[in-house]
């Protein structure tokens, strides 16, 4: 299979790279914006696997920009499955170069915006597999469609919690595009796993994530078990449109079943887009 897995550089993205690059049938691109830790995680499957199909790309995909240009580098691609999973909690409020809230324009956007341009352009193979990496933070929270970026009031972990929100609304409204194509779109939550995850954030905040992690997150091992599941599991070939925890489906939050919601985070993030000069 040939597998893209944003953010596949550190944390969840690099362990699901490692284990899926075990199968020496298997071809994984990793993206990422940092450079020299994406070539150092190719050179650490490489020499951990011996399996030498593994690329890395490098864009900041909380750029539009970028964005688009990753897409026009993957034009002759054709992937089996689209993991987007680059995510980030910033716990002050911090703009991307485009000028939007950028946790929404990384955990979110790209994800919207990186997966219409592979379907676009078909480099989503019929039959192929879309994997959102959502959360379980997603929950007690709602959107607040009249301030999207959050520029009052901003709090760096409620942000986050919708931006996680947002994935699962994606996910199911996508869902409904992409069954004509055979392609399926789940999302899950990995539970709390001990990443590079906060690591951005210096200070108290960023210190009492790296305890927290210390203290009660569970391992990588564990934590990617269900992204590799539904990239692997005959089990899901019919299953769109779900969220999953430890490989099963569950409900998510009532917030994260509202249809209105779902349709209209979708026309707010494709007029977003188009405002910013990407018309999808
Ligand atoms: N860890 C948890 O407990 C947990 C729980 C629930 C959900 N999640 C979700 O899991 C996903 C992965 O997080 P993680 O915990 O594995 O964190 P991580 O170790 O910090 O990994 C984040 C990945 O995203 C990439 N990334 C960050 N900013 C980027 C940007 N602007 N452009 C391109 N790539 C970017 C990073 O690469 P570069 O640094 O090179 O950019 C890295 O590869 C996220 O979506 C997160 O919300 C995590």
């Amino acid at each position: 299979m040939y597998i893209l897995i944003t953010g596949g550089t550190s944390g969840l993205g690099f362990y699901t790279a490692m284990t899926l690059a075990e199968d020496q049938n298997n071809k994984i691109l990793l993206i990422g914006s940092n450079k020299v830790k994406g070539v150092k995680a190719v050179e650490e499957i490489i020499k951990k696997t011996k399996n030498k199909k593994i690329k890395y790309l490098e864009g900041d995909l909380s750029s539009i920009k970028q964005i688009s240009m990753i897409a026009k580098d993957l034009i002759k691609e054709k992937f089996d499955i689209l993991i987007n999973n680059a995510g980030a909690l910033y716990f002050s409020r911090m703009e991307s170069i485009d000028k939007i809230e950028k946790t929404f324009a990384l955990n979110h956007l790209s994800y919207f915006a990186l997966t219409n341009l592979l379907l676009q352009n078909k480099n989503i193979k019929r039959g192929g597999r879309i994997i959102n990496v959502a959360s379980g933070a997603h929950k007690g929270i709602d959107i607040d469609f009249e301030d999207l970026e959050t520029k009052k009031n901003y709090n760096g972990w409620f942000v986050y919690k919708k931006s996680k929100l947002c994935n699962i609304l994606f996910t199911r409204k996508l869902s409904k595009f992409t069954s004509d194509k055979n392609i399926t779109v789940n999302c899950l939550h990995p539970g709390f796993v001990k990443t590079e995850f906060g690591k951005n954030n210096s200070g108290i905040l960023g210190l009492i994530i790296k305890l927290l992690m210390n203290l009660f997150a569970i391992k990588l091992e564990e934590g990617a078990k269900t992204i590799i599941y539904l990239v692997n599991s005959n089990e899901v070939n019919e299953v769109t449109g779900k969220y999953f925890y430890k490989s099963q489906i569950i409900e998510p939050s009532s917030f994260a079943q509202n249809q209105k919601s779902a349709d209209r985070l979708w026309n707010e993030s494709v007029k977003i887009l188009k405002n910013k000069g990407l018309t999808l």
